[in-house]
């Protein structure tokens, strides 16, 4: 095996503003390997991907992309230490997803789990397109057309790089050995719930925005459900069981973490001071985040940084496809 450059690449669907459940989760895990400084990394936005499920209406799409961008920037994503670029401005990324799909068995994408799973959860729409089936495929060219040797995602993503690795293992057999098979590598940052403890989410409406103001914030958190054993202020109550107490888990320092499960188990804090005291701390996080974007949003920084990296992207993936074409006797 030849040896391969430290290499990083992610992405997400754009569907517009972000929330915090994108903070505490994939972007914090990104903004770490963007300091720590050990791969070189890219990050994009998965349009085409976006159409595996919504392709009948597109016509968001590029504000959602925009937008998306434009929060990258505003919680930390450097444009100077990172290449921030769109995968519809890549072509090449479908190119080598259609030459994997001459070797990939349709059965290894039928086994996938999200195969099934997200077409029993969209039943408002025909997911039996070649497309939905190939998301893996092109998430694999993704991956590979940057020689990623690592690939930054959410527990539920793992089984993608997992195909993603037998169809590069296949190809360096078959042709030449041009990739490294990625690794996933799973943030160990706790993610955060849902205001009503699913999945954050847009389309189940339990998530909190990541430029909300914090007039907003305090409309979705004061009505938020708790201990439903807390009746009274003075019933004690179990941090476990209140949902509230799980963003605790995730903003607070733990010192002050200890003080509020304390007062919760003891009732020495009652549920309405316990959300102000979230949303003391959600608003030192969310206030510097909210500046930036208008900032970038005014500037224009954000069609700037995607043009810059394309470029970048373009040329590192048209010299793999260089060399897939030649392996491939093409
Ligand atoms: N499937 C990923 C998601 O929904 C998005 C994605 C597309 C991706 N291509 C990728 C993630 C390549 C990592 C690497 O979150
Ligand atoms: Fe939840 Fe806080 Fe109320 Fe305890 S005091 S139930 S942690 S909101």
């Amino acid at each position: 095996m030849p040896t391969f450059e430290p290499r990083v690449l992610s992405g997400m669907r754009p569907t517009g503003a972000l929330h915090l459940g994108h903070y505490f989760g994939p972007l914090v895990h990104w903004i770490e390997l963007q300091n720590e400084g050990h791969y070189r990394c890219f990050f994009f936005s998965a349009d085409w991907h976006a159409l595996t499920t919504g392709y009948r209406d597109t016509a968001d799409l590029k504000r959602y992309r925009r937008e998306m961008i434009a929060d990258w920037l505003a919680v930390g994503l450097d444009p100077a230490k990172v290449t921030i670029f769109a995968q519809a401005a890549v072509p090449e990324h479908a190119e080598l997803s259609t030459l994997f799909g001459m070797f990939t068995p349709v059965p290894w994408l039928e086994r996938v789990p999200s195969y099934k799973e997200t077409r029993a959860e969209l039943v408002d729409r025909d997911l039996s397109t070649i497309g939905f089936l190939g998301y893996p495929l092109l998430q694999t060219a993704d991956i590979s057309i940057y020689r990623a040797t690592a690939v930054p995602v959410g527990e539920d993503q793992v089984a993608h790089v997992e195909l993603s690795r037998e169809v590069l293992r296949r190809f360096n057999a078959y042709y030449a050995e041009i990739f490294p098979e990625p690794k996933a590598i799973v943030s160990k940052v706790r993610r955060l719930p849902g205001l009503d403890g699913r999945k954050m989410s847009k389309s189940y409406n339990n998530a909190i925005y990541l430029t909300e103001s914090a007039e907003e914030v305090k409309k979705k958190v004061m009505p938020a459900p708790t201990d439903p054993a807390r009746v009274k202020r003075t019933d004690p109550g179990t941090p476990g069981k209140c949902n509230i107490y799980a963003y605790h888990r995730v903003v607070q320092p733990q010192t002050d973490l200890e003080e509020i499960a304390h007062g919760c188990r003891t009732a020495g804090i009652g549920c309405v001071d316990c959300k102000k005291r979230l949303l003391g701390r959600l608003e030192i996080i969310q206030a510097p985040i909210r500046a930036k974007k208008a900032e970038v949003m005014a500037s224009g920084l954000a069609d700037d940084v995607i043009a810059k990296g394309n470029s970048t992207a373009r040329h590192e993936a048209q010299a793999t496809m260089q060399r897939v074409r030649e392996a491939m006797g093409l």
